[in-house]
């Protein structure tokens, strides 16, 4: 043991810049990923990185999730998500997130009931809903309504232990189903359906976008099963750009509600969580006769046609996204129960035959990733598509508030605050407008 412990032993870099030489200690992951730690590097050189995108830059250490892009594997906690197919529970995968470990029988109660209990919104809240137009894309809606809910609990703005965490937790999972699905409700014209305090995390959800005051849904099994697979295959990933938002802003001292809710913007961009909507366009797009797999295709490798192939790529996975796949062979074996043969999971599949044996993809190494068949499963479930960045920030909601947590009690934890490298014009001085003359305005 002691010889492996001695190779692990972090060794140091070595980094020469004109006569100066300097070594810069190396930081080792449980899983051997290794850093170089620059954090003295402006105060002994002058000189900082440069790294726009930080596709190379580490912002934390952090014990929740693992990504290995090369080999196409994503653990939570180190469970590989593969293993929660076998019956697990978006609640449980939240708590393991959240706490570190699967919860115990009587944690797992505890917190199902917290969840029962918080699913009411407080009747102030339902009237900004109506302050909406119709046509307000739920996202606006669901990141002005978490902001909105941290002036009912100032309770919870200061949360210093794991207690007052798991309550704020459990309040904003629970909620943020309701403000969902008032938000979806409100954009139909529809009334607002009470959480059913019978009813589990995904019933309740789709009860309260769905049911009737007359009538109420009920959820099918394989419906229940699909959507719970999808919230927790949403559930976190490392440093993506909406958690690295939501540490961010957390660095700042801001609470967890106003973070999370910084969380919901960056989630809501085409790049990141609004691509299952794209995806679905996309598919739409082709469904309808206007252009053809291969056609969208040529177009995605054409960089003058600023088209790209929605749901393929990524930054961290070089090789298959473990979600994407699983999320495939989900839509394979669910979509013909659930919604028929849908022509669009056919396009989604031609799509990918086509990229996966072309240079310009295989070169890049861009494969489908998770929004790639997330968007038909959803529309099979029959969620409306301006709902789907919706769910998605609905599942990532537990890792979003794991992050947070975890930075705010990490000793030493500091705003984040990046360095630029300045370019623009040098020192001048300031003139009367009388004496300016003409140049171009508002240069880039
Ligand atoms: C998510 O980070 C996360 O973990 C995110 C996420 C999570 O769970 O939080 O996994 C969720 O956001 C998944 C990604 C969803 N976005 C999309 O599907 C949008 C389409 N994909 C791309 O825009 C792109 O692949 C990104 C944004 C996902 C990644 O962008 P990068 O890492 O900045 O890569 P890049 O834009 O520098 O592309 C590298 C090359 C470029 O070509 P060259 O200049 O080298 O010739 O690949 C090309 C790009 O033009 N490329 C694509 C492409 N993605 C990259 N070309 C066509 N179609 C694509 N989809």
């Amino acid at each position: 043991m002691s010889d492996t412990t001695a190779e692990m032993t972090p060794a140091n870099a070595l980094l020469t810049l004109g006569e100066k030489q300097l070594e810069l200690p190396l930081l080792v992951g449980s899983e051997g990923e290794r850093a170089i730690d620059i954090q003295s590097l402006r105060a002994r050189t002058g000189c900082i990185t440069f790294d726009p995108g930080y596709g190379n830059t580490g912002s934390c250490e952090s014990a929740i999730t693992f990504i290995d892009g090369e080999q196409g594997i994503l653990r939570y906690r180190g469970i590989p998500i593969e293993q929660f197919e076998n019956g697990a529970s978006f609640t449980e995968v939240a708590l393991l997130l959240l706490c570190g470990e699967l919860p115990s029988q009587a944690e797992y109660d505890l917190f199902s009931a917290d969840l029962t209990r918080f699913a009411n919104l407080d009747e102030g809240m339902k009237h900004q809903f109506e302050g909406f137009p119709r046509s307000a894309p739920p996202m606006a809606i669901l990141s002005a309504m978490i902001n909105s809910l941290s002036c009912f609990h100032p309770e919870l703005h200061a949360l210093d232990d794991a207690e007052q965490v798991r309550q704020a937790a459990a309040r904003l999972i629970s909620k943020v189903r309701t403000i969902a699905a008032y938000a979806f409700r409100h954009s139909r014209g529809l009334p607002y359906i009470y959480p059913d305090q019978n009813l589990r995390y995904v019933p309740n959800l789709l009860h309260m976008m769905f049911s009737q005051p007359y009538q109420q849904y009920v959820c099918p099994q394989l419906v229940r099963e699909a959507l719970n697979l999808i919230l927790i295959l949403h559930a976190d990933h490392e440093q993506n750009c909406s958690t690295s938002t939501v540490r961010l802003v957390g660095s700042s001292g801001a609470n967890l509600f106003t973070s999370c809710a910084a969380g919901v913007c960056a989630l809501w961009g085409p790049l990141h969580g609004g691509a299952n909507v794209e995806v679905l366009d996309m598919l739409e797009r082709i469904h309808q006769g206007h252009i053809s797999p291969e056609e969208y295709v040529r177009l995605a490798k054409n960089k003058d046609s600023k088209v790209r192939l929605m749901g393929f790529g990524h930054r961290v996975y070089k090789n298959f996204d473990p979600r994407a796949r699983m999320l495939g062979a989900i839509a394979e074996r669910l979509l013909p129960q659930l919604a028929g043969n849908d022509p669009l999971l056919e396009i989604a599949r031609r799509l990918e035959e086509i990229a996966l044996s072309d240079s310009y993809f295989i070169e890049r190494k861009l494969y489908p990733n998770v929004d790639f068949y997330s968007g038909v499963l959803l529309r099979a479930i029959g969620i409306p598509t301006n709902m789907f960045t919706v769910v998605f920030a609905i599942g990532r909601l537990p890792g979003w508030i794991a992050h947070w947590w975890e930075q705010n009690r990490t000793p030493g934890s500091r705003i984040g605050r990046p360095r630029q490298i300045y370019t623009g014009a040098q020192e001048r001085d300031y003139r009367p407008i009388d004496q300016r003359i003409e140049s171009k305005r508002m240069t880039s």
